[in-house]
């Protein structure tokens, strides 16, 4: 009689599909995929995430060069930059994000970036891990002066 149960693999995934998508509809989302057809592709994330570990992605201008003691620097918290300027005209730029636990550093005082968070410090000029718990230094940034500021960019190593 009936006949309308021809296809039993297309039929239930068409409905495995339905029931994921009311889901997502009513707000669960646990959607894998059920597109296009066959043979399972799951995206192995070579995307446009970009930068490792959080970095810096895009350009940004920081603020005035004048703004930047020399030898000495300035920690700019809300862009997650520091940048020094160790002789006249010559600046440097790096991640602020301490590499221990994350803590932003919050100064830099005698050509040292510090972290008050557990004492790690940097060299002002290179970013280089000087002492404390950090593994390894700062990550560099490009630093730039255009106009009267500073524009720091992700460095671009190719
Ligand atoms: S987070 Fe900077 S020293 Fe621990």
């Amino acid at each position: 009689m009936s006949e309308a149960f021809e296809s039993p693999a297309a039929s239930r995934r068409t409905v495995l599909c339905g029931a994921a998508a009311v889901l997502a509809a009513g707000g669960a989302v646990a959607v894998t995929g059920c597109a296009s057809s066959g043979s399972g592709s799951s995206s192995s994330g070579s995307g446009s995430a970009g930068s490792a570990k959080g970095g810096l992605k895009d350009p940004v201008v920081v603020g005035p060069a004048a703004d930047i003691p020399v030898g000495g620097g300035k920690v700019f918290r809300e862009q997650k930059v520091v940048v020094t300027q160790p002789s006249p005209g010559t600046y440097e730029a790096f991640s602020a994000v301490c590499t221990h636990a994350g803590c932003v550093v919050d100064k830099v005082e005698n050509q040292l970036i510090k972290c008050p968070c557990h004492g790690s410090t940097f060299n002002a000029t290179t970013g280089a891990r000087v002492e404390g718990p950090a593994p390894t230094g700062l990550p560099q940034y490009q630093a730039e002066v255009q106009g009267t500021d500073i524009k720091v960019s992700p460095r671009s190593s190719s």
